[in-house]
């Protein structure tokens, strides 16, 4: 029994009932549990927003300490992921290195024990401990270093610029890096999200599930198009070089990336915030020139396609904020799914509760009874 018409990518199909975020894309708002992100950027930090996310209120200094302190004693990942992780040759994709490394949290730690809170919680320190420090430790082993152990002095976010970098961050671009995690870290229901959201309702593993979303995530349209803008920029060179970039793009009907979006009609919010974090970096750190070349583009693609409801969305400013703090390109994914972790998991114990299997209908278009032709006669 078919109940709705096929729509195709489930455009404004209902998969899920949250409470987790909410997005109005015609205003360019979006909440995490009721709260504006704009307030949570300004106020709060990553790991306040993942325990926000995660059990659905605002911490008390109390839980907020145990809970920093928890996920600080589990930044370390087991040497047997690490001397895994050595074998990944250097010229892989990070994203593949971190969906391997995610999954193999798995062969350690599932049990699968997922009526039992301390289980479920444990599974929520460790992957959000582990993620960055597994990020950090592909860059440096694939330089031909060995990884650096995570600063039990560090916050969160400076921590994993410390092993990423090899050095104290600036206390501006921690805190900007934070800010930046917290914008990354949920956002209704994406395609990585969902993704999560499917795997969960097996009843499988959370590290299976984080996994099958950072697959997900990886893809240019989705969280890859952070890594496809700098390309792009690069490409276009210089602010006189986007008129005719742009145009060609339009001519041959090619997405540009970092624009558009499936839910927002007007400039993503987060868009928005990355672009003032970005001028506070340049600020402090110098001037980029991409980001001249980033505002020419994204006012002459207004000026084509704001008719349309194309505007940037998070990943056309924020690889400019990665590439001031340091990040390689084609770590900018991997960063997105630091953050985005937070909101798998949030959406992995909603759906524990839902209790239901994903098994949607299709609607068939091929053939009925047709007879097996023998291979001599085909
Ligand atoms: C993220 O879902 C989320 O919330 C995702 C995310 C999150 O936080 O999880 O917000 C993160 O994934 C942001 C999106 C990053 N991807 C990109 O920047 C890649 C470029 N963007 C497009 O591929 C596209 O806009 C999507 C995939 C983001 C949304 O695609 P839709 O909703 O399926 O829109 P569509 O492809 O059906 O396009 C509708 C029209 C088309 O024109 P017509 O055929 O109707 O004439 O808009 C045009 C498209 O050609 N269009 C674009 C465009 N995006 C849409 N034209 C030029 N450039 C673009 N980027």
């Amino acid at each position: 029994m078919i109940v709705c018409e096929f729509r195709p990518g489930l455009e404004d199909i209902p998969a899920a009932q949250s409470s987790i975020s909410d997005v109005d894309g015609h205003k360019g708002i979006l909440e995490y549990r009721g709260i504006r992100i704009e307030e949570l950027a300004e106020n709060s930090t990553f790991l306040e927003t993942a325990y926000l996310l995660i059990w659905g209120a605002l911490p008390t200094a109390d839980q907020l300490t145990s809970f920093e302190q928890e996920v600080r004693e589990h930044r370390r990942i087991k040497y047997r992921i690490r001397d895994m992780m050595k074998c990944f040759p250097e010229s892989g994709h990070p994203m593949d290195a971190l969906q391997a490394s995610a999954a193999a949290l798995g062969l350690f730690y599932s049990r699968r024990d997922l009526h039992n809170p301390i289980y479920i919680r444990d599974a929520v320190v460790r992957l959000l401990a582990n993620i960055p420090t597994m990020v950090a430790a592909f860059q440096l082993m694939r330089k031909g270093n060995d990884p650096v152990p995570p600063h039990d002095e560090l916050d969160y976010s400076g921590n994993f610029l410390y092993m990423l970098n090899e050095k104290q961050p600036d206390p501006l671009a921690a805190r900007i890096f934070d800010v930046c995690l917290i914008l990354h870290a949920e956002h209704t229901m994406n395609a990585s999200t969902f993704s999560a959201r499917v795997t969960a309702s097996t009843l499988t593993d959370p590290y299976a599930v984080v996994a099958s979303a950072v697959g997900t995530l990886g893809g240019p349209l989705h969280g890859g198009a952070n890594e496809e803008v700098i390309q792009m920029l690069e490409e276009i060179g210089s602010v006189k070089n986007v008129v005719p970039y742009i145009e060609d793009c339009l001519q041959r009907k090619a997405k540009i990336m970092g624009f558009g979006h499936r839910v927002y009609k007007v400039k993503d919010p987060r868009a928005t915030i990355l672009q003032n974090l970005a001028e506070q970096l340049f600020a402090k750190f110098g001037h980029d020139k991409y980001y001249d070349i980033a505002q020419e583009i994204e006012r002459v693609v207004e000026e084509k396609l704001g008719g349309k409801g194309i505007y940037p969305n998070v990943d056309f400013y924020s690889g400019l904020v990665y590439r001031k703090l340091g990040i390689p390109t084609d770590l900018f994914t991997p960063v997105f799914a630091i953050a985005r972790v937070a909101g798998w998991l949030a959406h992995w114990k909603e759906q524990l509760a839902e209790n239901r299997i994903f098994r949607p209908t299709q609607v068939y278009n091929g053939h009925h009874n047709l007879p097996y032709k023998p291979i001599e006669q085909r």
